[in-house]
C-alpha cells in the first residue's frame, strides 16, 4: 500500500496558538521541560521517528520560536500563520513544504512536549500500513473539552468538536489528541477544502476525517494514553507536564541499571545519559549536557551541569565517585577512579585517573594528572577580572592545604606545595614550594599577656 517513492515523512509543528496564561515575556513554547524547551521535545520527538522534513508553524513575531527550533534542527524550515484561523488554516500555513505530495505528514504540536518518537512511529506505522489519514486517540474519564472520536466499527468517520457535538457525541469517552497523520498524495486536497461552517468559526483540521471518509479513503483511529500528550497552558500545567517527564526518565534510568536511593528527589534532563550500575543518591540534580560512565557514584545534594551551546560537557569516568555536595560545572572532565569530594566545584578542568580534589576547593581551568592529590582549600587564581589562566598540575602532584595556584602556573609531576602557600610561579618536578610567613614560638607569652590583661 505505501507510495514507494513518496514514503517520505514531514512533521508539521504547529505552534501558532500563544494565549496569555503563561505570564510571561517568554514565548509559551519555550518554556522547559527537562532543560529543554517544549517544543524542542516535539521536534527530537519527529527526529526520532526519523521525519526526514520538518515544518514550523508559528504565529506573527514569533522570531525567538523560529530561531530556536531551527537551532535545533538543520532540517526544519518556519512558516508565519498571519492570523489564527483554525487548526486546519495553520497547516496550511506551511502548504508549500507539502504541496507536491511527495511526503507524508504528521502534525505535532509545540504545546504538547511529553509525546514520543514511539508515538509519530505507531502513526507512521498506520500510513505506512494504507491508511490515508490516522488519529491518535485516546481514552478519557474526562473528556470535556477534546474533540470525539466518532467510530464506526474499525473506521473513524469524523471528529466532533466539544462545542459541535450533539448529547450523543458528547457522550463519547474517546478523544483527539490532535496529532494526526496524512497520506502526502491526498493530504493537500484535503485539507484546502476544509471551510468554517462551525460553531468557534474555525478551520478545523479534524474536519479533515469526514471529507476523506466522503471520498471513501481509509480512515483510522491509532490508541495512545492521554498523559502522552497533555498540553501545557499556564505554568501549573508546565509543572505537572516536568513531573512526568521526570517520572519517565527515572523510570528508564533504573530499567537501564542504574540505582536511584530517591528516584523522587533526583532531577534529569533530557539529554542526560547514565551507565550502569551508577548510584545516584539522594537530591541530585542534573542540568543539561551531562554524561557519566558505568559503576560512577553520585553522592548526595551533589549539582551536575554542561553547556550543551557552547558543547562544554560534563564527562565522568568509570568508578569516579562525586559529592556529597559537589558542583560541577561545564568542561568538566572527571577520569576514572578520581575522587571529587564535598564543598568542591570544578569548571572547564580534566581531572585524570585516581586524583583526588577530596574537600572545599575550586579548580577551574586546569589540567590535573593522575594520582595527584589536591589539599582541602585549594584554589586555582583563574581569573584577575580581565581573562581566564590555566593551572597545570603534573601527575602525583601533592598540593597541601590551604594553597592558592595563581595562574598561569605549571607545577609539574611530583611537586610537593607547603600548606598555605600561594604560588605564583612555576615549580619544576619533584621540588617542594613553599610561601608563608615563618613560624615563630615565644614560649610564656600568652601567661605574660593574661598577666597584663587581669591587672589592668
Ligand atoms: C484541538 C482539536 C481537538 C483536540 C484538541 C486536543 C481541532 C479543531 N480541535 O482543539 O479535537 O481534542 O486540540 O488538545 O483541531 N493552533 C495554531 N493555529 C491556529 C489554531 C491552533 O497554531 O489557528 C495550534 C495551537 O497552538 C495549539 C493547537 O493548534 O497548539 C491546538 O489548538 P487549540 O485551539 O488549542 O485547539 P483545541 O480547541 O484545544
Ligand atoms: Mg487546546
Amino acid at each position: 500500500m505505501s507510495d514507494t517513492f513518496t514514503d517520505r515523512f514531514l512533521g508539521i509543528l504547529l505552534a501558532a496558538g500563544e494565549g496569555t496564561r503563561m505570564r510571561s515575556n517568554l514565548p509559551k513554547v519555550l518554556h522547559k521541560i527537562g532543560g529543554l524547551s517544549m517544543v524542542g521535545h516535539v521536534i527530537r520527538a519527529f527526529e526520532g521517528a526519523g521525519c526526514e522534513n520538518l515544518a514550523l508553524v508559528v504565529g506573527n513575531q514569533a522570531e525567538k520560536v523560529s530561531q530556536e527550533c531551527e537551532k535545533l534542527s538543520s532540517r526544519l524550515i518556519s512558516y508565519i500563520q498571519n492570523e489564527r484561523l483554525g487548526t486546519a488554516h495553520a497547516v496550511l500555513a506551511a502548504q508549500e513544504s507539502f504541496k507536491d505530495g511527495k511526503n507524508h505528514i504528521i502534525i505535532g504540536y509545540g504545546d504538547t512536549p511529553l509525546v514520543t518518537a514511539e508515538l509519530f512511529n505507531a502513526i507512521k506505522d498506520a500510513l505506512l500500513e494504507g491508511a490515508d489519514i490516522a488519529v491518535l486517540g485516546f481514552e478519557s474519564d474526562n473528556p470535556h473539552g477534546y474533540g470525539r472520536l466518532v467510530m464506526n466499527g474499525e473506521a473513524l468517520i469524523a471528529i466532533r468538536e466539544e462545542k459541535d457535538a450533539n448529547d450523543e457525541e458528547r457522550a463519547i469517552k474517546f478523544c483527539n489528541s490532535g496529532i494526526m497523520g496524512l497520506r502526502g498524495k491526498h493530504a493537500h486536497d484535503i485539507l484546502r477544502v476544509i471551510g468554517n461552517n462551525n460553531a468557534k468559526g474555525e478551520y478545523y483540521l479534524t474536519d479533515a476525517v469526514e471529507i476523506a471518509h466522503a471520498k471513501g479513503l481509509k480512515v483510522r483511529a491509532v490508541i495512545g494514553k492521554e498523559e502522552e500528550t497533555l498540553g501545557v497552558n499556564n505554568r501549573y500545567e508546565l509543572s505537572n507536564a516536568e513531573a512526568i517527564f521526570q517520572r519517565r526518565k527515572r523510570k528508564e534510568f533504573m530499567l537501564s541499571g542504574v540505582t536511584l536511593q530517591a528516584p523522587e528527589t533526583t532531577f534529569f534532563s533530557y539529554d542526560t545519559e547514565i551507565g550502569a550500575d551508577s548510584v545516584i543518591e539522594p537530591n541530585c540534580f542534573f542540568a543539561p549536557g551531562v554524561c557519566l560512565a558505568e559503576n560512577v557514584t553520585i553522592k548526595a545534594n551533589s549539582y551536575l551541569e554542561g553547556d550543551v551551546v557552547n558543547n562544554k560537557k560534563v564527562s565522568i569516568a568509570s568508578e569516579a565517585i562525586i559529592g556529597p555536595f559537589a558542583r560541577l560545572r561545564p568542561g568538566s572532565l572527571i577520569g576514572e577512579k578520581v575522587k571529587v569530594g564535598n564543598f568542591c566545584e570544578i569548571k572547564n578542568a580534566q581531572i585524570e585517573k585516581g586524583a583526588k580534589v577530596n574537600h572545599l576547593t575550586y579548580i577551574g581551568d586546569a589540567e590535573i594528572g593522575a594520582g595527584a592529590n589536591i589539599g582541602a582549600g585549594t584554589i586555582t587564581c583563574n581569573y584577575d577580572g580581565y581573562s581566564k589562566y590555566k593551572t597545570i598540575i603534573g601527575q602525583n602532584a601533592f598540593i597541601g592545604s590551604n594553597s592558592s595556584l595563581v595562574a598561569p602556573i605549571t607545577i609539574e609531576s611530583g611537586a610537593y606545595i607547603g600548606s598555605g602557600s600561594v604560588v605564583t610561579k612555576n615549580v619544576e618536578k619533584d621540588a617542594l614550594a613553599v610561601a608563608r610567613g615563618k613560624l615563630r614560638i615565644i614560649s610564656g607569652w600568652a601567661e605574660v599577656f593574661r598577666g597584663k590583661k587581669i591587672q589592668k
